[in-house]
């Protein structure tokens, strides 16, 4: 394989603590990296390029499997990132495979959010852009839109015969998942709505979405509204259709669980990064826990919010080059630390730490 861990010396230094690094409005704006990341990664590797501090990326962002997204942040910042060390905001929905492994739903967000559930195993999937191809005049302003035009004249990547629970009355769906920022928010309100208003005095379809974010840092200057703008947005129209409230579960940060997943990872890297600590005998991972996990977030309520809860170990630095922007501490989710870029945020915990 093209992993090169080096062989590990069990009198080698333990590494006791990791670090998770937000992505977007940390180390990357849009494609283009900020606040130095590649130079401030790179300080994790050894000089040939293996990984001496357990690190990964926990992002709220996805749309692409993790496998994919780890070549992509590896292209843009120098550095050779594994599938594992990236955890997006639709990493978790793995654990729904279980209920839904065979069952009928659909995806939606920016990016394959089809390929993305099937990589984790879900059998009978089908992006929202192929399932509304199947249905006529479905969306009746999908003629003026210039960019779906071209997705029409597609033919739909799934025979309907192919997927097991396909219904044509829409009442078929067993679940719908926002996997990432939905690209056409208009169409998605409304066939979310069809879907999950299908199935007349029944309950209503689960809904999941990957975060919840309001806002986050793209490309654009100012913020830009996120996946759970969408969400509130698609709450309010249903809400006033219906009499029963829409129920949704969300995932991703600022979620316990994300963190205590984070962590578990993070050993796992520990265990095969150069200062590692040497895998025991029976295969299990060494029980000691971590003297530090740092969380580098832009975002207060998401990021910060997040490592607060899960408390101790974890640690929090708060960078000024995404969503927050302000001298002082943020007032309701003030951070352990606040700096002006994640170089300087890497800065100071090798200091604190080596
Ligand atoms: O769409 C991405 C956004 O919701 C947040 O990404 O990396 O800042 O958690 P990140
Ligand atoms: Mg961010």
């Amino acid at each position: 394989s093209s992993l090169h861990f080096c062989s590990i010396s069990p009198h080698h230094q333990r590494s006791s603590f990791g670090i998770a690094f937000d992505i977007d409005g940390v180390v990357l704006r849009g494609r283009i990296p900020i606040g130095n990341s590649p130079t401030a990664l790179k300080r994790l590797y050894n000089d040939s390029g293996n990984l001496k501090i357990p690190f990964l990326f926990l992002t709220n962002g996805g749309g692409i499997p993790e496998s994919r997204r780890a070549f992509e942040l590896s292209e843009l910042l120098g550095v050779k990132i594994l599938p594992s060390q990236v955890l997006q905001g639709h990493s978790s929905f793995r654990s729904l495979l279980e209920r839904f492994e065979n069952d009928f739903i659909v995806a939606t967000g920016r990016g394959e959010p089809a390929e993305v559930m099937s990589e984790y195993g879900f059998k009978n999937v089908i992006s929202m852009e192929d399932y509304v191809s199947y249905f006529d005049n479905i969306d009746p302003v999908a003629h003026y839109k210039g960019w779906s035009r071209k997705v029409a004249s597609k033919k739909p990547t799934y025979s309907t015969k192919s997927i097991q629970g396909f219904d044509d009355s829409l009442s078929g769906v067993k679940a719908a998942f926002v996997i990432s920022d939905p690209v056409d928010w208009g169409r998605d309100i409304q066939v979310l709505c069809d879907i999950l208003s299908s199935k007349e005095n029944e309950h209503q379809p689960p809904l999941y979405f990957a975060a919840d974010d309001l806002q986050y840092q793209a490309a654009f200057p100012s913020k830009r509204l996120g996946i759970g703008a969408f969400r509130i947005a698609l709450e309010s129209v249903f809400n006033r259709i219906h009499s029963k409230p829409l129920e949704c579960t969300v995932f991703g940060k600022p979620k316990l669980f994300v963190f205590r997943n984070a962590e578990v990872i993070l050993r796992h890297l520990r265990a095969f990064s150069c200062d590692g600590d040497v895998t025991r005998e029976d295969g299990h991972l060494p029980l000691y826990g971590f003297k530090a996990l740092y969380m580098i977030g832009d975002n207060p309520s998401v990021d910060i919010k997040g490592a607060s809860q899960a408390g101790s170990p974890w640690f929090s630095i708060l960078t000024r080059t995404g969503v927050f922007r302000q001298r002082e501490n943020h007032a309701e989710y003030p951070a352990d630390l606040v700096v002006d870029t994640v170089e300087q945020a890497v800065e100071y915990i090798l200091e604190r730490e080596c």
